[in-house]
């Protein structure tokens, strides 16, 4: 097919990504009539790999680009008049951005800002049925105590160079939707866990030390609260919103499913025994309580009642459920993951635990 006899032509950035791959599959094998267009830079943490499957259809272009070059990005929405757009390129690791705020100033702020920029002036003649998309993320809201949720209306208290990037764009965006009537939506979801995630993030990477026999590092005492999404039911929220989200508005995206980080912890060591076959207790020997992360957040829990309520999503997997299909993609996909943790990733492990061990 060519390009303009497409229905709908979608750009979706940062589909190499973890979340990103999901949704590029979900979008190309649910919309043949839409074509949609992967934009990644190609960063540690995307990995065409993730998308063999559907690489080959008909509907689905890639191309390497970075977000970040306001001209390319011009350019780019010039000759493929894109209509819609989920914007999911980002820096994404708290740690990292600990190390390295700037790269997340860049890409996180800027990289938004740009594309906004491209698609306002491709949309200034004719808004109809133009979307922009902004995946962001509970961590905008800062921390609670041991009660509450965030809801949509909870003020934004980001407290990591990460968390202050993603909020400082979600008010970009929303300047952009009151000034220039920009059609935008925007959704705050909270921690996912699934299949092709980097394993720098809690649940891949203790799945891979345990695999390897390898210490697992608890922040702190551990007694730190996430809300727990399974990365499928992230896409379908997030196809939900792009399609019948109200332009203008908020959704906070949760899974109802609150874990102490050491609880969580302890249940992956238990699916992991069994899975490996090894005996019971094996792998909790391997839990080390290691220095804490500077400002680390005490509680996230979303109040997701909204996107229920208004767009009918809710989540589909129990959490066992998904935390056993995460085990056993990873123990299948030995390769991916021996690939993504060479080179670079050797160093940055490193780099990062080597302190905190050492306390
Ligand atoms: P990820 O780090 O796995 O993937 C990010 C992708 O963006 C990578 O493929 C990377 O190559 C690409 N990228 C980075 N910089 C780029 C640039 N300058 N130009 C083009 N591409 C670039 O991240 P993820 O976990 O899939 O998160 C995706 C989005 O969802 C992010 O916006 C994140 O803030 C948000 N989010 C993530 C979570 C989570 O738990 N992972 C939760 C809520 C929201
Ligand atoms: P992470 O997966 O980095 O996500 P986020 O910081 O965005 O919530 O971390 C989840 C929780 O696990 C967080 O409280 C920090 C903690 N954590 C550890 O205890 N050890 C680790 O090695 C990592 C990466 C995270």
């Amino acid at each position: 097919m060519s390009k303009s006899s497409f229905k709908r032509k979608i750009l979706i950035t940062g589909g190499a990504g973890f979340i990103g791959s999901h949704v590029v599959r979900l979008f190309v094998n649910k919309y043949p009539d839409y074509l949609i267009f992967n934009l990644d830079k190609l960063t540690y943490a995307g990995n065409l790999e993730n998308l063999k499957d559907i690489e080959m259809a008909s509907n689905y272009r890639f191309e390497r680009g970075d977000i970040t070059d306001a001209e390319y990005i011009n350019d780019l929405f010039h000759q493929m008049q894109f209509d819609g757009v989920i914007h999911l390129a980002a820096e994404s690791h708290v740690d990292r951005s600990i190390e390295n705020p700037m790269q997340f100033i860049l890409t996180n702020v800027l990289g938004t800002v740009n594309l906004m920029n491209a698609a306002k002036e491709a949309w200034k003649n004719n808004l109809e049925n133009k979307r922009f998309y902004h995946i962001s993320t509970d961590e905008v809201y800062g921390s609670l105590g041991e009660q509450g949720y965030f809801t949509e209306q909870t003020p934004y208290d980001p407290q990591s160079p990460y968390s202050a990037s993603k909020a400082s764009s979600d008010h970009f965006v929303r300047a952009y939707i009151n000034t220039y009537n920009f059609p935008a939506v925007i959704s705050n979801c909270s921690n996912n866990y699934g299949p092709n995630q980097f394993p720098e993030k809690l649940i891949p990477l203790f799945i891979h030390n345990i695999r390897n026999g390898k210490p697992l590092p608890v922040y702190g005492d551990g007694n730190y609260t996430r809300d727990w999404l399974y990365v499928v039911d992230h896409a379908q929220a997030i196809d939900i919103v792009f399609h019948h989200g109200k332009i203008g508005e908020t959704y906070n995206i949760g899974g109802w499913n609150e874990w102490k980080n050491i609880d969580l912890v302890r249940l992956l060591c238990r699916l992991m025994d069994r899975e490996l076959g090894n005996p019971e207790g094996t792998a909790e020997k391997l839990i080390t309580f290691v220095k804490d992360r500077p400002g680390h957040d005490k509680r996230y829990a979303i109040d997701a009642s909204k996107i229920n309520r208004e767009l009918g999503w809710k989540p589909s997997f129990q959490f066992e459920e998904g935390l056993l299909l995460t085990i056993r993609w990873y123990l299948n996909n030995e390769e991916w993951l021996n690939r993504v943790t060479s080179g670079d990733y050797q160093k940055y492990y490193e780099k990062q635990y080597r302190s905190k061990f050492d306390i």
